[in-house]
């Protein structure tokens, strides 16, 4: 598989609408001390320099994602693509997009607006290295039960658990298959889920705490107050 950035791509999917963070915009849009979600995003995969090739999926209709992606200084090449109404159908447009001689892809969620570099990097290793798909995790610190209303009917091990994230990495042609295999998205939270019903082996990568997901406004002040202490930092190292 080439070392060559110009044959990744990353999906950085960002279309959805952010019910649960509450601010009646899509999450992307949302300001964190100052920079948007999707700004303080593509700030990490440039970071990584892992991708020549970043399609964001915006909602179908929005102008301001738009302008901001636009405007934005990645140093590769990237636009804006429409996306649907559930993230699968959102990923199957920016995989869409992308140019037929990609042959890595990497989808992350927008709302992971503070994944670091190495995130980007074990992935991309791990997929070069001859894995078909790669999700970062880490342990899970809480104990999981498996319920069924209000009972209880299981605990897992936690040691067999991880809690996954994004960017989540495929050799395009096994994405590209789960996409075209699965019709039925209804339960669909991420892309390796489709190639595990494809049957195909999924790898695990080391993820990082800081690849959470922005989804309420407690994710959100956690974010914002990362994001002011790495900067207040950054100013006492100059
Ligand atoms: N996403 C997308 N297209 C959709 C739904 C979700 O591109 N139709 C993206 C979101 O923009 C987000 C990522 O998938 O970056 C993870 O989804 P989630 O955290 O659920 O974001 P939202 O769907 O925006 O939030 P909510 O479910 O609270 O409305
Ligand atoms: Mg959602």
């Amino acid at each position: 598989m080439s070392e060559d950035p110009r044959r990744v791509g990353v999906i950085i999917v960002a279309a959805g609408s952010g019910v649960r963070l509450g601010r009646g915009m899509p999450k992307a849009l949302v300001r964190c001390a100052g920079r948007t979600l999707l700004e303080l995003s593509l700030d990490g995969v440039r970071a990584s320099a892992v991708a020549g090739h970043i399609r964001v999926v915006v909602p179908p209709g929005d102008t301001e994602l738009r302008a901001i992606i636009d405007a934005y200084p990645s140093g590769v090449t990237i636009a804006a693509v429409d996306g649907g109404s559930s993230r699968p159908e959102s990923v199957r447009a920016g995989l869409a997009a992308l140019p037929a001689d990609v042959d890595i892809v990497l989808v992350h969620d927008a709302a992971r607006a503070l994944t670091p570099p190495h995130v980007f990097h074990s992935v991309v290793a791990a997929v070069r290295g001859g894995a078909a798909a790669v999700v970062p995790g880490i342990a899970v610190s809480d104990t999981i039960k498996v319920v069924d209303g209000n009972t209880v009917t299981a605990t897992p091990d936690r040691a067999t658990l991880r809690a996954v994230q994004t960017p989540q990495g495929f050799d395009a042609a096994t994405l590209h298959a789960a996409h075209a295999a699965v019709r039925d998205h209804g339960s669909v939270t991420d892309d390796a889920m489709l190639v595990e019903s494809l049957g195909t082996p999924v790898t695990l990568a080391p993820g990082d705490p800081l690849a959470f997901k922005v989804t309420t406004p407690l994710d959100l002040m956690l974010a914002e107050a990362i994001v002011l202490q790495a900067r207040a930092q950054a100013q006492e190292d100059q």
